[in-house]
């Protein structure tokens, strides 16, 4: 079969699993284009591992349907695992065993002979950064190191379709930056990437088009662009000389602004939406006018920018809550796995 395919790489529709009293998925619906990397961005328990395991035909879904390069994942399961592989959340690779000899087991395993397995395993091992980690043994490695060996592991024989299941979580930015140049030079090798987050910014440096996940379904897609404009065209963030004018400029704000108004932590800054109110002017047409009337009033800004709004502020707009990972809840499912 020829590796280039001109259909989407993944179509989902109606999915539904549910576990006991718990709906994992309710109903999703997914398009995902072939060549690219696709985000699936959903807070805790949002149902992105349950959706990446339906898809890799690990777990079978209640109702609904889910071809992945035209393939039926219950139906044809064993033609869409021929055409894909899996980094889970939680790894994969024997902790025992050394970073070269899981590479070369598990290359044994996909039938390649003893030499080109070695020699397979050593090339991954030196695009990973791990060549001087090869021989000790993977319990020893720093988070860091432990995600890219299993990154590793998951491209062995260049799937057509890369599921990677929150692959930088608790890691450290460095590492986090070294797992994205993977990923991007994934992609550049032709295979797409179905890439499950709950980071924000990672959705958006990495992945072409999003789809944002909660309570099972998907309540928000498109590109990184077109979610943020969802929203409005921008947010400015002031900064004030006197905190004590703070709530007159907050009245001001929302009177020419007409969208939502936050106050920081900061006592003199504030955050304001632009453009989610339908007007013809331009976000920076419309935060000069704002700072005009703030001016005529006498309050001082110290400091102004005009930014896109954040893939933060997306979620908070879709769902009327912060998509902030919690941390400690997180924590105790892990010790309770
Ligand atoms: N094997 C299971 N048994 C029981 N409940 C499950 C199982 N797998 C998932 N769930 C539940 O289904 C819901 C969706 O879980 P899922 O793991 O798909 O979420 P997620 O988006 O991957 O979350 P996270 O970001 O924490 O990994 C959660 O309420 C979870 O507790
Ligand atoms: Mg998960």
């Amino acid at each position: 079969m020829s590796r280039r395919t001109t259909g989407p790489a993944i179509e989902a529709e109606g999915l539904t699993r549910s576990f006991g009293e718990t709906r994992a998925l309710a109903g999703l619906d997914l398009k995902v284009p072939a060549g690219a990397v696709y985000g699936l961005l959903g807070p805790n328990g949002a149902g992105k591992t349950t959706a990446v395991r339906v898809l890799a035909t690990l777990l079978r879904p209640d109702g609904g349907q889910a071809r992945v390069f035209g393939h039926d994942v219950v139906a044809a399961a064993d033609a869409v695992r021929a055409r894909v592989s899996l980094t889970g959340q939680y790894a994969s690779v024997d902790e025992d065993l050394t970073g070269v000899e899981n590479l070369v087991l598990l290359g044994r395993l996909l039938g390649l002979t003893k030499s080109a397995a070695r020699q397979r395993a050593e090339q991954l091992l030196a695009a990973f950064g791990l060549t001087e980690a090869a021989g000790r043994q993977v319990k020893k490695y720093s988070g860091g190191m432990r995600r890219r060996v299993d990154i590793a592991a998951s491209i062995l024989n260049t799937p057509d379709l890369l599921f990677l299941d929150e692959p930088t979580t608790g890691l450290d930015p460095r590492s986090r930056n070294q797992v994205w140049e993977i990923v991007r030079a994934v992609v550049a090798h032709g295979t797409t990437v179905l890439l499950t987050t709950q980071y924000l910014d990672e959705a958006d440096k990495l992945a072409s088009r999003i789809a944002v996940v909660d309570h099972g379904r998907v309540i928000a897609e498109g590109s990184p662009g077109e979610l943020k404009s969802s929203v409005g065209s921008g947010t400015v963030h002031l900064r004030l000389r006197d905190a004590d004018q703070r709530p007159e400029a907050e009245r001001l704000l929302q009177a020419t602004l007409g969208g939502p108004v936050q106050v920081e932590a900061d006592a003199v800054a504030i955050t304001a939406r632009v453009g989610g109110d339908g007007s013809e002017l331009d976000a920076s047409a419309q935060a000069a006018r704002a700072l005009g009337e703030l001016s005529r009033a006498g309050i001082m800004v110290d400091d102004f920018s005009l930014g896109q709004p954040s893939l933060d502020e997306v979620f908070l707009a879709l769902t009327d809550r912060p998509a902030v990972p919690v941390t400690d809840e997180r924590d105790e499912l892990e010790a309770a796995r």
